[in-house]
């Protein structure tokens, strides 16, 4: 049961922060043993990384944010992957496919730079299930505001991209669910427990 890797994705605002910690609970209650961890952030070293990149003080160029991402998640990959791989379940507030969405599909930077940075630091190693949450276009704005970081200046358009990026990065994947963020936060939460329960073979 324990060698799983299950990441949450999808572009600010759109509830995968929400769900993961339903998750937790859930886990919690069903006696599972799991970490759960964000990037950029994690351990106390990424989270240094995390606030440095996000601080409004601090706008970077697009490749020095590339390479901090990168640099988080290898303390993430050291620290927390690693060692907790075949004992616990591992959850993730995004991961290596935000980066393809955000600085290639976002940012154009070239994707097999990213790729071989994300296999550089993992290895082979992929997410087990990917929980994708998708916000309808209309929808997009109204969710994003009122939250603070450095993408809020971002146009519509740029979380058009980065989500339609999302989109072909996961069409590819057999392994990923679908969560539409203009759902009911009940029948999201449904349907997100019942492929837990499938995925890590949890009956009720
Ligand atoms: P955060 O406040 O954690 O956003 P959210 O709660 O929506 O996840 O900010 C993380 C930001 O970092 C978000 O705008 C996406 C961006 N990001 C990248 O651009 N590339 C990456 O590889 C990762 C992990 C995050």
């Amino acid at each position: 049961m324990y060698n799983k890797i299950i990441v949450f994705e999808g572009i600010d605002g759109s509830g995968k922060t929400f769900h993961i910690n339903e998750v937790s609970k859930y886990l919690i209650k069903k006696k599972v043993k799991f970490i759960k961890f964000r990037e950029p952030g994690g351990t106390i070293n990424s989270e240094i990384i995390r606030n440095i990149i996000l601080s409004d003080k601090s706008i970077f160029k697009t490749k020095t944010d590339l390479l901090l991402y990168l640099a988080a998640r290898n303390e993430n990959y050291e620290s927390l992957i690693k060692p907790n791989i075949n004992k616990k379940v591992i959850l993730i507030d995004r991961f290596m496919d935000s980066t393809i969405a955000y600085q290639h599909y976002g940012f154009k930077i070239n994707k097999k730079i990213i790729d071989d940075l994300n296999n550089f630091v993992l290895g082979n190693l992929k997410p087990n299930f990917t929980f994708f949450h998708f916000v309808p276009i209309k929808h997009i704005k109204k969710n994003i505001s009122g939250k603070k970081n450095r993408y809020d200046k971002f146009n519509k358009k740029f979380y058009k991209n980065v989500q339609d990026g999302f989109m072909k990065i996961l069409k590819k994947n057999r392994n990923k669910l679908l969560i539409d963020s203009s759902k009911s936060k009940k029948y999201n939460i449904e349907l997100i427990k019942n492929k837990i329960n499938k995925i890590l073979n949890i009956h009720d």
